[in-house]
């Protein structure tokens, strides 16, 4: 396992399109290692691999520190509610903005074992979810914040 260097809006490889992954490779396991590594390591709640510069549909979510979730392919079935509120992200260092979004989502992916699964979140965890499945598709949250961009103060915000 290893740190990645996490990529900061700017770079093109945030902007584009991830492929779906079509089946596992010791080299998309280790990239999925490498991912949850650095997420724990930069105190963030979610990472996508393009954030690492691979254009893959790979997330890794975990908003308590102790539930990873591994996502790959996914896809939000289902979604309602709103919530409105601050929003971060780790290719935008200490910055916040306040973003609306869900406030229960549905999505179906498959594990690390291309096994199909479907996880429900609400609160952060919709909110995480819907902010991972926009960088796989070259979105960041800094296109949907409402008002300005501002500063984080941190052991304050939620980085994903
Ligand atoms: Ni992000």
């Amino acid at each position: 396992m290893a740190i990645r260097n996490i990529r900061e809006i700017g770079d093109e490889v945030l902007t584009k399109r991830c492929k779906e992954v079509k089946e596992m490779t010791p080299r998309t396991r280790e990239l999925i290692e490498d991912m949850l590594e650095t997420m724990y390591e930069a105190a963030g709640v979610g990472l996508a691999a393009c954030q690492v510069g691979v254009l893959k549909r790979v997330v890794v979510i975990d908003t308590t520190g102790e539930d990873p979730h591994i996502l790959i392919n996914p896809r939000i079935v289902e979604s309602s509610g709103e919530q409105t509120g601050q929003e971060g992200c780790l290719s935008v260092p200490g910055k916040t903005g306040v973003v609306t979004r869900p406030s229960y989502v549905k999505v179906a992916a498959l594990d690390a074992d291309m096994k199909p699964f479907e996880l429900e979140g609400t609160e952060l965890l919709a909110r995480a979810i819907c902010h991972e499945l926009d960088h796989l598709d070259g979105h960041m949250y800094v296109e949907k914040v409402e008002g300005e961009l501002m500063d984080a103060v941190y052991d304050e915000e939620d980085e994903e």
